[in-house]
């Protein structure tokens, strides 16, 4: 098949992606977030922040996590200022089992229930990831140290919260969301430590919603595939670049993202990805892989 054929089907592909996307009606409501409750990781910046301020405006009560204390007691002021019932904090690295187990206990003592378990946070104690992002091969420099402290931050800590809080879920009928990303379903030439995980997570919490299915238990398990995002610190990262305003332009709304993520949790979307560019991404490696392979040789991050 030629560049030409294939580049058609990418077209044909994501054109259907996004018919489906804006005609889909998800049934969701509003007022369904009014009292509830919601624990999210990752929220002293970035799309749990901005996800904190909108389950706010919608009368949730949350409860947020970051390691940034300072950031945390901002974030719930701002929080409470727009709405929330309620607005707590837990300052913690969620590395380590005993702020996990903090969190979720926190949460059973001022909410008594569990309604959402948002995780989202992303970081590591050994680098800062965010300028790793594009730079360098796995093989170039394969930090082994880095990836075990990775793998614990971000994958399982995620195990260990959603193990945490599903006895708690279960009794509500709730809701479970995991942030994965497209390089969670597609791969990278330079990110191989990140897909790890988040390959990681699509693995773990996709066999999961098997599993509650299976025991007939009504917990919903939301994967969010989430492509290129103008958060504060990507913002801060391009703005330094001479071509910087040309790639933010393609970076999708931090607001928009944050609302698709809530809708998707609430109508108990199995997956929900946004911007909805990265559907066809990613269904376009799950049957022709060698195909996206050569498309990724191409692609900067
Ligand atoms: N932005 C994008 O373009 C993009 C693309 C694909 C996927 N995603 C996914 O979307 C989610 C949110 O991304 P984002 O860009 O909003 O992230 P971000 O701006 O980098 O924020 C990450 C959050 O995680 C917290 N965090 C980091 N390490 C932690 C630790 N050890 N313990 C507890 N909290 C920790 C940070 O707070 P502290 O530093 O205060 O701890 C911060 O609040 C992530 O799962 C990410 O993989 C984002
Ligand atoms: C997101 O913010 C922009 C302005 O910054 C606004 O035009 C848009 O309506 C907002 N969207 C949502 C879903 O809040």
């Amino acid at each position: 098949m030629s560049r030409l054929a294939w580049a058609s089907l990418v077209v044909v592909l994501a054109a259907v992606g996004l018919g489906v996307y804006w005609n889909y009606d998800d049934g969701f409501d509003p007022e369904s977030l009014r009292g509830a409750t919601v624990v999210i990781t990752g929220c002293s910046t970035g799309i749990g922040e901005e996800m904190a301020y909108q389950y706010a405006r919608l009368g949730a009560k949350i409860l947020i996590t970051a390691r940034r204390e300072n950031r945390l007691k901002e974030v719930v002021a701002k929080a409470k200022s727009l709405g929330a019932q309620e607005a707590h904090y837990v300052a913690g690295d969620m590395g380590k089992a005993k702020d996990c187990e903090r969190t979720i206990q926190t949460a059973k003592k001022k909410f008594g229930r569990l309604d959402y378990l948002v995780l989202n946070h992303d970081g590591s104690n050994l680098k800062n990831i965010h300028e790793m992002f594009g730079k360098t091969s796995w093989d170039d420099d394969p930090d082994i140290p880095f990836f075990v402290d990775y793998l614990h931050v971000n994958l399982i800590s995620y195990v260990r919260l959603a193990s945490l809080a599903l006895p708690l879920l279960k009794e509500s009928k709730g809701h479970l969301v995991v942030m994965s990303g497209v390089h969670g379903k597609v791969p990278f030439a330079t990110l191989a430590w990140g897909s790890a995980v988040k390959f990681g997570l699509d693995g773990f919490f996709s066999s999961l919603r098997v599993e509650l299915m299976k025991a007939q238990q009504d917990v919903s398990v939301t994967l969010a595939i989430v492509g290129f995002i103008r958060t504060p610190i990507v913002e801060k990262m391009y703005e330094k670049r001479e071509d910087g305003e040309e790639i933010l332009k393609m970076a999708a709304p931090i607001n928009e993202t944050a609302q698709a993520l809530i809708r998707g949790g609430a109508t108990r979307a199995r997956e929900v990805y946004y911007p909805s560019m990265v559907w066809p991404l990613a269904k376009l490696r799950a049957v022709l892989p060698n195909l996206v392979d050569t498309l990724m040789l191409k692609m900067e991050v």
